[in-house]
């Protein structure tokens, strides 16, 4: 007897996803300090949010650590791509070490608009999620207590600032497009005088995965982002497919967490990737669905990304 035929699927592929230039260069800066110094080179903090990169960069011999004080002195030291707070490469020099930092340049720069407003005279209100690396990063560009977090529309009406007609907002780079409208439009209406970025905070590569998972939403039973749980745009990608009318958007780390019960009957199935995750774990999803399904893959791309950030000159000749 043939074997039964393999029920009928269309995936749908949202383009952009995975890999930003951010992720990219934190990635290659581990990769080169290796290449530069030899094993061990210590990073403070996941150098991006996914398990798999950081297994792979641990295996070359990086060390992964939560606080500066974990590593040794004599050992180069990286910061993650979310950023730090001043006091961290304060304290690396501190301790003479050598530190290289791949904050992300698109983070880096809503930390000089911090600094600007801050010496400009204006109190900062940061838009963002409580304990995420990056707020924290950010937030630790100016002295304890002066950055005000708000992480929804409801947080700003208890907000208590100093002069109502002397502020200015900053966000995470990874938030939710539309949310951060609605937050943006409670602040100027609450500080009308308010001061907001030149050019939006939320990052291109934010930007252009949410607007292609808005793209397939109206096609899909169901949305798959493959992303790790502490990784925030994927985690705003999940909430997007949702808000779009995807009743079952997951995140999923790989191919082996996928619920196929929860996809039993689901003839149209839309994949993306947080911009922290490997494209490899992209096809090993397709592959998982080709061996379930009689999978077409149609790619829907919304944008073309052609960015790309320059390594820092302490790692340039080791190229
Ligand atoms: Fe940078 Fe945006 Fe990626 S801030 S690290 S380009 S998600």
């Amino acid at each position: 007897l043939p074997p039964p035929a393999l029920p009928p699927l269309t995936l749908y592929l949202a383009a952009p996803r995975g890999f930003c230039a951010g992720v990219d260069r934190a990635i290659k800066i581990v990769e080169l300090a290796l290449q530069k110094w030899g094993a061990p080179v210590y990073v403070r903090h996941e150098i991006v949010h996914n398990k798999f990169v950081v297994d792979a960069l641990r295996a070359q011999g990086a060390v992964f650590v939560e606080e500066l004080d974990e590593c040794p002195v004599d050992r180069p030291v990286i910061f993650s791509a979310h950023g730090v707070p001043k006091s961290v490469p304060a304290a690396a020099e501190a301790r003479a070490m050598i530190a290289v930092d791949a904050t992300c340049p698109l983070v880096t720069k809503v930390h000089n608009e911090a600094q600007r407003h801050s010496e400009a005279g204006l109190q900062m209100v940061m838009i963002g999620h409580q304990g995420h690396p990056e707020t924290i990063g950010t937030m630790g560009q100016l002295p304890e207590g002066e950055v005000l977090l708000v992480e929804t529309a409801e947080d700003v009406a208890g907000l208590v600032v100093r002069d109502p007609g002397r502020l200015a907002y900053i966000t995470q780079t990874t938030l939710s497009v539309d949310d951060t409208a609605g937050i943006v439009a409670a602040l100027q209406a609450r500080f009308p005088a308010i001061v907001g970025p030149h050019k939006e905070d939320i990052c291109y590569a934010t930007t252009n995965r949410q607007a292609a998972v808005k793209a397939i939403a109206g096609k899909i039973d169901a949305l798959l982002v493959i992303g790790a749980p502490n990784s925030s745009n994927s985690r705003r990608l999940v909430e997007v497919g949702r808000s779009a009318g995807c009743s079952y958007a997951q995140l999923v780390q790989r191919a082996t967490e996928i619920d196929w019960r929860a996809l039993e009957g689901a003839t149209a199935v839309g994949v993306t990737a947080g911009a922290s995750a490997p494209e490899v774990l992209v096809n090993e999803v397709i592959d998982a669905f080709r061996a379930r399904f009689e999978t077409r893959v149609e790619l829907v791309e919304t944008a073309q990304e052609n960015i790309e950030f320059k390594v820092p000159r302490i790692l340039r000749e080791a190229v």
